[in-house]
């Protein structure tokens, strides 16, 4: 028996090669980029060959990563619209209002991109592993159908907000304090209230846009699409930038890993 099982482990073990990683990053803003890129580079020294949804070209440059670039260009939509969801003086609800009009902008642009149909046009087996970054891009959960239905995780280089939450678990906490407000862990009855008010907010804005994008992603995908709630319910693991001993504690669970301080780099002597 024992011999058995080592004989098909070492068939096992030979067999193992790389995957072709599909990577839906859209959001090139700093922060999120020099995060996403370090897994990038991770992947890609592990011999998995990546292929990355992006706003922008690839700032990595290594063999077996390949970026779609996509057209839509965020900062310009942004000035057009002039809204500013970087602005701290204006109202939370305005800022998601906002954030969620600028999402559904990109959206629809994305959705009528060649770039979308050059990936489309890939062979249907063509990945064996889709990865989202979950802040956004949730207009195009149909390309985990289309692609089979390979096993789908998800990256937040944001850490956790409400909306990533609701997706890993549904949980609406009044002790976490919601990334926006200025409160730490130290919040009285009223304030822990309001917070957890505010993560009701938040998800709400999901809930009701959501809806939205899915409608958009009828006209790409056609009507009997699975929903995009079905397909975040399909994500098997979050890798999020959350640290235990820098961030506030929050009860997580075993599917959501905490990768918090990914994008740092051994520094040289
Ligand atoms: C890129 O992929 C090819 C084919 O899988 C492989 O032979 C090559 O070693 C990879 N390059 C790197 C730098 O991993
Ligand atoms: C790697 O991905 C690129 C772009 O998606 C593709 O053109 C190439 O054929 C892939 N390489 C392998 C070895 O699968």
């Amino acid at each position: 028996m024992k011999l058995c099982s080592f004989v098909i482990l070492t068939i096992l073990l030979r067999n193992i090669s790389a995957a072709n990683i599909l990577i839906v990053g859209l959001l090139d803003s700093v922060s999120h980029r020099i995060w996403y890129e370090q897994l990038i580079g991770g992947l890609v020294e592990k011999r998995h060959n990546i292929t990355l949804l992006s706003y922008a070209d690839a700032k990595l440059k290594v063999d077996n990563y390949t970026v779609i670039k996509f057209d839509a260009k965020p900062q310009e939509i942004m000035d057009e619209i002039q809204i500013d969801i970087i602005n701290n003086e204006i109202s939370f609800l305005e800022n998601l209002r906002q954030l969620w009009m600028w999402l559904t902008m990109t959206a629809e642009i994305d959705l009528k991109s060649d770039s979308l149909q050059t990936i489309l046009d890939y062979p249907r087996d063509k990945f064996d592993l889709i990865i989202f970054e979950i802040f956004n891009g949730q207009h195009l959960y149909s390309l985990v159908d289309h692609f089979g239905n390979p096993p789908v995780i998800a990256i937040s280089p944001m850490g956790l907000s409400p909306n990533i939450l609701d997706a890993m678990g549904g949980h609406s906490f009044s002790y976490y304090p919601i990334y926006c407000s200025r409160y730490n862990d130290q919040m009285n009855l009223l304030q822990r209230a309001q917070n957890w008010i505010m993560y009701l907010i938040d998800n709400y804005y999901k809930w009701t846009n959501i809806p939205r994008l899915e409608i958009l992603a009828h006209d790409k995908f056609g009507n009997d699409i699975t929903p995009i709630y079905d397909i975040e319910k399909r994500i098997q693991i979050l890798l999020a930038n959350y640290d235990p001993i820098l961030d506030y504690p929050i009860p997580l669970p075993p599917y959501i890993i905490p990768v918090g301080g990914l994008h740092t780099k051994r520094s040289t002597p």
